[in-house]
Parts: structure tokens; C-alpha cells; sequence
């Protein structure tokens, strides 16, 4: 079993740089399906959510190859239009793949992105979308989905502001004949990166970035080439640890702006933090304050995102912070870990009542989640003595280079092989 070893109490110090943004990445590699020529995509993290998005390219026919950072995928000799169920269930966001492929072939066949990580994530906002575009959609008994249907532009609202149901109905008007008005999108960054890989495809997108992304559509695409942004959530998570563990980092890579929620935080918890010259930095001396109430929110307010791995920070210190969750509903999976380490955290539904506690220990824990197992590795650094956390896979989902980027800062984590018996 494959384990995080990671010796808390130093301080991190020093500058690290991000990788590019998996929740961009993702979406941007189902979009090159549209695309009958070559995409070359660069900043692309050494990730096994983007093995998976690879894998299924390669299923579909396309020509998908990694040189380092640069991805390239050549779609014109896609053939299929499935999905098997085992790649569909490797990766919950595989459901992004479905108005590319129904956009490029006309068809698409996928299953439900099975599993309840966390609380229910319905695609029922992804399935209206393209309904309302003129697709039929057939779901069987064992989730799995038949699509079809030749799309026109057409207005769609979304109830409410889903990444992903916006990424989809996105792909699937690029392919629509028509305009199409899409309305309550949400705002994420990552969406209007989305919009500039289609653009650089010939795609005639505006408006990512605010509620309406308007779309003429049917128009000829062709090959491009693009840079994926850095990764916010991975920011965010240093810029955790550097609050727990103590220290000065600064953290480039990602846009200071997409930031802002998150180091509003830290600065209400007593840290310094200064944007400028392309990063952040933060200085975390004393012990952090409480940052009054968190709420989770779509873009641009706190991301559900970066809750786990601040929580983990704010668990360590002199307040009471309170966090409340309004976009999943079972979000604090790391909570009963980070109690194994000293932290006092009580839970009621949506709310999570954070009492800052002096010090932490090092303890055996386990990530549930991705976000939650960095939630792990922010608590371990600031605590007092060894952690040994297990679940690492899902660390894998998100972090291409931690132990490396943690190592550099003047932390002390290592990857180790545990043999159990
Ligand atoms: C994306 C991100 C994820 C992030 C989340 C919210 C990717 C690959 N993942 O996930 O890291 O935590 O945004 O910022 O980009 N919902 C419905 N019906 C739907 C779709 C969503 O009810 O058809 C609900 C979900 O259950 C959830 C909320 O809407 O409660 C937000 O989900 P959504 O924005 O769609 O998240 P994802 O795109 O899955």
C-alpha cells in the first residue's frame, strides 16, 4: 500500500510553481474530439485523471501522445462514439466527453459516472442541455446512456451554475448548427479557458467568464495550439500548508486573481499576503486567528475546492472558524481524520465548527477524496511528529509533483511502498 510519510514542524520556505489545472485540462482534452486535425496542448500535469481522459481518446480512435508537458491529440480518424463502462468509472468527470462526442459524431454512448463521493452528483443539468439542442437521450437500467440527435443552437438555462454542465452544453453548441445562448453558466476560470482552446480551434465562443456564453455554432474547426492555466486548487492547497506549517512561500504558476477568496481567508487568520510580480506570497509566523465563516460558493466566491485544505490549516490555531458547505453535500470526509490528529471539529449537515486547537499530532489517517487527502497532507506538516497517510490514489487524481514541490519548500515528506504485514 502506497503511503505519504510526512514529518510535521518545519517551517516551508521558498518559491514554488504550479502545474497546469486539471479541472481545465480535462474538459479541454474532451474538446479536441471536435477538432478534425491535431491539437497540441501544453502545461498538462502528470496526472492519472488525464491518463484516464487519454485513455478514452485513444478508445474513440484519436492519436493521443505526452512528451513531457505537451499533449497531442489528433481526432480526425475518430471511429467510435462509446465509452466503455470501466473508463467511464476510472474518472467522475468522464461525463465531460459526452457533447464532444455527440457534437463531432452524432451519436454518443456512455454510462453514469458511478459512485458517491461526494454526496450525489447528478448529470441531470448536463442531460437538459443538450435535450435542449435537439439531442434524445435514452438512459437503461445500469446507467447506461444513449444519446443521439443532429444539434441545432438553441437557448439553454441551467438551474444552476454546474462546471460541468457548462463545459458540456459548450462543446456540444460548438458542434450545433446555429447560435446558441447559454444562460446562469457558471463563471469558473476554467471556463473561460475552455473558451480559448475552442477559439484557437475556430470556434466562435464569448462571454466565458460571466452568466451568458454565447456560442455560433457549425462552424469548420481545425487544430490549434494552447497553454493550460495553473492550477488554483493546487495553489491553494501550498498556500495551506505554508499557513499550517509556518513559514514564507510564494506560489507562481497560477493567476493571483483566481486566488483572491481563498487569501482573503488567510489574511482574516493573521497572515501576511501579498499578490504581485505573477504570484502570491504568504508569511505565516504566528499562531492563525479565526477567519469568522467560510462559505463555499461558485466562482468567484470560495471555491468547495480549497475548503478541505484550509480547514486543515485553520485546525491549528488561537479561533473558531466556522465553514459551510453549500456545494456538495458530504464534503467533510477528512473531518473524522484530522480528529485522529487533535483537532476539535464538530460537523452538523452542511456546517463544519472549526476550534482552532494549539498544536496538532502526527497520526495514521487515510484520504477518502482527493481534496480530503490534501486536507491530510496540510494537517500533517503543521503537526508534531510523524503522519503516515494512506489513500494516496486519490492524491494522484490532482498532484503531479508534492513531494517534490513540499520537499523543496523545507518539508519532510516522502513516498513510501508500506508493507502491512
Ligand atoms: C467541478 C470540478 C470540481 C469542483 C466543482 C465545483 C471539474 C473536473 N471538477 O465539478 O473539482 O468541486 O466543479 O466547483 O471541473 N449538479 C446537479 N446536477 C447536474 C450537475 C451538477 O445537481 O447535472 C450539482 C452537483 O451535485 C453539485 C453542484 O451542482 O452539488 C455543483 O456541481 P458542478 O459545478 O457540476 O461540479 P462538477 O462539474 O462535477
Amino acid at each position: 500500500m502506497r503511503a505519504y510519510i510526512v514529518e510535521g514542524g518545519r517551517p516551508l520556505m521558498g518559491p514554488v510553481r504550479v502545474h497546469g489545472a486539471k479541472n481545465s485540462v480535462l474538459p479541454i482534452l474532451a474538446a479536441a474530439i471536435l477538432a478534425p486535425g491535431e491539437s497540441v496542448i501544453h502545461n498538462c500535469p502528470a496526472l492519472s485523471d488525464v491518463d484516464s481522459s487519454l485513455a478514452i481518446l485513444r478508445r474513440l480512435g484519436c492519436r493521443a501522445e505526452q512528451a513531457g508537458d505537451t499533449i497531442t491529440v489528433d481526432a480526425s480518424a475518430l471511429t467510435g462514439s462509446a465509452v466503455p463502462d470501466h473508463l467511464m468509472r476510472e474518472m467522475r468527470s468522464s461525463v465531460i466527453f459526452l457533447g464532444a462526442i455527440l457534437g463531432r459524431t452524432g451519436e454518443a454512448e456512455l454510462s453514469l459516472p458511478g459512485g458517491c463521493e461526494l454526496g450525489p452528483r447528478p448529470i441531470d443539468l448536463h442531460l437538459e442541455a443538450i435535450r435542449a439542442l435537439g439531442a434524445q437521450v435514452r438512459e437503461e437500467s445500469g446507467g447506461r446512456l444513449y444519446c443521439r440527435g443532429k444539434l441545432t443552437g438553441g437557448e439553454i438555462v441551467l438551474a444552476r451554475p454546474s462546471v460541468g454542465a457548462t463545459e458540456n452544453a459548450m462543446l456540444a453548441a460548438v458542434a450545433a448548427e446555429g447560435t446558441t445562448v447559454l444562460h446562469n453558466a457558471a463563471r469558473e476560470p476554467e471556463i473561460a479557458d475552455l473558451q480559448g482552446f475552442l477559439r484557437t480551434l475556430g470556434a466562435q465562443v464569448r462571454g466565458a467568464g460571466s452568466s451568458t456564453i454565447v456560442i455560433e455554432g457549425g462552424k469548420p474547426l481545425h487544430g490549434g495550439e494552447f497553454t493550460v492555466m495553473g492550477d488554483r486548487i493546487v495553489a491553494c492547497t501550498y498556500l495551506s500548508a505554508a499557513a499550517a506549517a509556518g513559514g514564507s512561500i510564494t506560489v507562481t504558476g497560477a493567476d493571483p486573481a483566481h486566488l483572491s477568496a481563498v487569501t482573503a481567508v488567510f489574511s482574516e487568520a493573521g497572515c501576511a499576503v501579498r499578490s504581485g510580480g505573477g504570484g502570491v506570497e504568504l508569511i505565516s509566523r504566528r499562531p492563525l486567528e479565526s477567519a469568522g465563516a467560510v462559505h463555499t460558493a461558485p466562482y468567484p466566491g470560495f471555491p468547495t475546492d480549497a475548503q478541505p485544505p484550509v480547514m486543515a490549516a485553520l485546525a491549528r490555531g488561537r479561533g473558531t472558524t466556522l465553514f459551510v458547505e453549500h456545494i456538495f453535500e458530504n464534503r467533510y470526509r477528512h473531518v473524522s481524520e484530522l480528529r485522529r490528529m487533535g483537532a476539535d471539529i464538530r460537523v452538523e449537515g452542511r456546517v463544519a465548527v472549526v476550534c482552532g486547537v494549539p498544536a496538532l499530532h502526527g497520526a495514521a489517517v487515510e484520504a477518502a477524496d482527493l481534496r480530503g487527502g490534501a486536507a491530510l497532507l496540510v494537517a500533517a506538516l503543521g503537526a508534531e511528529g510523524e503522519s503516515v497517510i494512506t489513500g494516496v490514489h486519490h492524491l494522484d487524481r490532482g498532484y503531479a509533483s508534492l513531494e517534490a514541490d513540499l520537499c523543496a519548500l523545507g518539508g519532510r515528506v516522502r513516498r513510501e511502498e508500506l508493507n502491512l504485514y
